[in-house]
């Protein structure tokens, strides 16, 4: 029988690896908690048209990498529904804002999320079908504030420190302003208009996207499109009095808080909903998919799905990304040795071993438990990989409650009574 394995695009994280991952979620969640944003937790799937409406029709991730099916009714009281796996969080949290009438209480909402998304892309170093991101909302009514260019720089400039607390060195700010609907729609004409005469020279990527998503041959890759995309119109040559002033805010606050960044005009990203403010942060270390996390505005979104008006800006930073980027950085986990393996000496010893466990994990050690059909030699094996340091109960120190204990890094073996056990072992390796 053929045997089964994880689905293409998807995989296992195993120990020592998760530890990494625990650490980076441990480090993000105690940073939010710093900048006072709160947990918000939305299910994995969602009915199909909160997509299609948030992110667009036309966007790459709505026409062609969604993992989306029918869900059939179960019962004469339910209806079939479309049903997609969300592949992005944004949309989710917004419909969480507008159902939860979160805008009623007139405050700034400031969510953050850890979880997995599901994007049918073709799988390669960085790029899941499953991943997980981390990311994080701040969105309100514009009387709370929501619309103010210094949230987005609060947003960047907390994303900085964050990747230096999580010691990822360097990265870099990629920023942009795509403008409001209007500038967005008047640019998107205007482009679409200058590639009327270019496009054929082009890609079948961008042949097609100059007809139905102009905005998008700006993401283009392919290296000899390149010179006839730098000499396209830029969107900041779009951008209204208002948007400018926003952009030029924003900026101003990043120099201010000394948050490096540079501009990248052909920052426009690949979801409809972005307003204004884009930014990507990058790093080498990645290859091809070289974004370590993305994000902007989204001023009209709410409105899109049928919400009031809620301006909003987030980010979300693909984790799988941070780890193989702490990994080049050397910065990977290793396995991890617990404060001490016990060897009982003899199977008739296993019970009152555990015993013995029970009371050292119960003080706050952290424990691994041998086994008595060990001959001696094998547990001192087993606890040399495991454990600093080995603590040996035979029938003389059960009866006598003086244990032998032998320290790994010292090579040192002493006699330790059992009431002292567990301070003794709480102690740095001894000389
Ligand atoms: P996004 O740029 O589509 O934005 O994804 C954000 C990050 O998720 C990327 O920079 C990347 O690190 C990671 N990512 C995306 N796709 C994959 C994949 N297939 N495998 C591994 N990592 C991946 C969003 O999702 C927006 N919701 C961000 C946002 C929040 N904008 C405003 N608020």
């Amino acid at each position: 029988m053929a045997t089964l394995k994880a689905v293409r695009g998807t995989r296992d994280l195993l120990p020592p690896e998760t530890a990494l991952w625990n650490r980076i979620e441990a480090t993000a969640r105690a940073l939010f908690a710093r900048y006072n944003f709160g947990e918000i937790r939305t299910p994995v799937f969602e009915d199909t048209s909160l997509f299609a409406r948030g992110v667009g029709e036309e966007t790459d991730i709505v026409s062609k990498e969604m993992y989306t099916w029918e869900d059939r009714a179960r019962a004469q009281s339910e209806k079939p529904q479309s049903l997609t796996l969300r592949p992005e969080n944004t949309a989710g949290v917004v419909r969480a804002y507008i159902e939860h009438k979160l805008g009623e209480t007139g405050q700034l909402q400031k969510l953050y999320y850890i979880g997995p998304q599901f994007r049918r892309e073709r799988p390669q170093k960085g790029r899941y079908r499953q991943f997980s991101q981390i990311g994080a909302e701040v969105i309100g009514p514009p009387s709370a504030g929501s619309e103010s260019p210094l949230r987005d720089a609060e947003v960047l400039e907390m994303l900085a420190t964050l990747l230096d607390e999580l010691g990822i060195t360097g990265w870099s700010l990629e920023i942009n302003s795509v403008g409001s609907a209007a500038d967005r729609a008047r640019y998107n004409e205007t482009l679409r208009e200058a590639l009327i005469p270019l496009a054929p020279k082009m890609c079948g990527d961008c042949q097609r996207r100059a007809v139905t998503n102009p905005l998008r041959v700006l993401d283009c890759k392919v290296p000899e499109d390149q010179p006839i995309i730098e000499s396209l119109p830029k969107i900041v040559d779009s951008l209204d009095e208002e948007s400018k002033a926003h952009f030029a805010a924003v900026m101003a606050a990043l120099d201010a808080a000394g948050v490096h960044y540079t501009r990248n005009h052909r920052l426009v990203r690949g979801l409809d909903y972005y307003t204004r403010t884009t930014f990507e942060f990058i790093h080498g270390g990645l290859g091809a998919q070289n974004a370590l996390l993305g994000g902007g505005r989204y001023d009209g979104l709410s409105e899109a799905i049928g919400g009031p008006k809620a301006p909003g800006i987030g980010f979300a930073m693909g984790e799988d990304r941070l780890v193989l980027t702490l990994q080049t950085l050397n910065q990977g986990a290793t396995p991890s040795q617990v404060d001490a393996y016990i060897a009982p000496l003899g199977e008739a010893l296993n019970p009152a071993a555990l015993a013995l466990a029970r009371e050292l994990r119960r003080a706050g050690l952290s424990v691994e438990l041998g086994d008595g059909s060990f001959r001696l030699k094998k547990s001192f094996e087993a606890a040399d990989r495991a454990s600093r340091r080995i603590v040996i109960l035979g029938e003389d120190e059960l009866q006598s409650g003086i244990l032998t204990v032998k320290d790994f890094t010292t090579g040192i073996q002493t006699k330790v009574p059992r009431v002292e056990l567990a301070a003794y072992l709480s102690l740095p390796a001894h000389a």
